[in-house]
């Protein structure tokens, strides 16, 4: 198990979107993938269906004894719309003086053995490094530090390098540096170079363009990599999760497509499910009969499907 902390010092750079966007793209390739949401933000949290219970939230676990620590992470973790990625929601009053014990994040995953269940942790933070960030440090493997490309960004990254080997010595350091909203002008060019000089075996080859395409999927709750495939961003994330974390591009893609697939053939489903419902309770009517003809359509289509993330489904 693999358990990175997703951290900078300045905010709106992108932590939140690399940690879904990662998340998403992993657990669609087959691995069992937790998100905790470290930032009473809950930008993350808002992955997660409003309907569905969330009775606790990270800050249970930071308020608990380390006796009980384990049992609260257990039971804060919450199923998302795809399979095999879990997410710890986080509360909107989640702040460093919950925290009692900044290793009780790393003692809980120890004391659930959450090795067993899953091979990535990707923990999101709110930006600056205060207790709340230094929990994250202590349970995680690797620092990933998304960044945007300006002055104040290239900044950020020099003093929180600064920071890291100050307070933390060589037991947290930055493992890479992920270019975020690059626009292809003179200026960001300048700065992924500056990055690369400064950083040579940190900064990552694959870049994350800019595309307003984040900021569709987060208000609509949708998935990039499901209905986005195709876009820019969803192309370079794929690639960045190739170089990240060693897999084979052709391999990642094609399972990719093969959830993408699945996942709108029961999001279908649900829609005709959901008309048909509608129709029976407007009493049948013009709507019922087209709500058959669909239904015919498609289940001659899904017939043979038995997939595993109907039951998941938010749609
Ligand atoms: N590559 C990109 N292209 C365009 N917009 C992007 C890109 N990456 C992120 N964004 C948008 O920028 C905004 C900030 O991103 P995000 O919330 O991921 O940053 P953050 O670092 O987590 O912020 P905070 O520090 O507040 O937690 C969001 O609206 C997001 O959709
Ligand atoms: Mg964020």
């Amino acid at each position: 198990m693999r358990t990175i902390a997703v951290l900078n010092y300045k905010g709106g750079v992108g932590k939140t979107t690399f940690t879904i966007s990662t998340s998403q793209a992993l657990a669609m390739s087959g691995f069992r993938v937790l998100a905790i949401d470290n930032d009473s933000q809950h930008h993350l949290s808002l992955l997660l269906d409003e309907d569905g219970q969330r009775p606790l939230s990270i800050r249970d676990i930071y308020r608990s004894s380390v006796g009980v620590a384990g049992k609260k992470l257990m039971d804060s973790i919450v199923e998302t719309n795809l399979r095999n990625f879990h997410v710890i929601p986080s509360h909107a009053e989640l702040s460093g003086h919950d925290i009692r014990d900044p290793y009780i994040l790393q003692k809980a995953i120890g004391y659930c053995s959450l090795n067993r269940f899953y091979d990535f942790i990707l923990i999101d933070n709110s930006p600056g490094i205060d207790l709340l960030q230094e929990t994250a440090l202590h349970a995680a493997d690797e620092i990933f530090v998304p960044t945007e490309l300006s002055y104040f960004a290239v900044n950020g990254i020099i003093e929180l390098h600064r920071i890291l080997a100050k307070r933390f010595r060589d037991c947290c350091s930055i493992t890479k540096i992920i270019a975020n909203g690059y626009r292809g002008t003179n200026k960001h060019d300048e700065y992924l170079e500056a990055l690369k000089s400064l950083y040579p075996e940190k900064i990552t080859e694959t870049y994350i363009p800019y595309d307003t395409v984040f900021d569709t999927c987060m208000k609509e709750q949708k998935t990039l990599f499901i209905h986005k495939l195709f876009s820019k961003a969803a192309a370079h994330y794929l690639k960045l999760i190739h170089e990240l974390f060693d897999l084979d591009e052709k391999k990642v893609w094609e399972q990719v497509c093969d959830v993408k697939q699945s996942q709108l053939r029961n999001e279908a489903r649900q829609r005709i499910f959901d008309q048909q419902k509608k129709g029976q309770a407007q009493g049948g009517g013009p709507e019922g009969e087209e709500n058959s003809k669909l239904k015919l359509h498609f289940q001659r289509q899904t017939e043979s499907d038995d997939n595993p993330f109907f039951k998941n489904s938010r749609y």
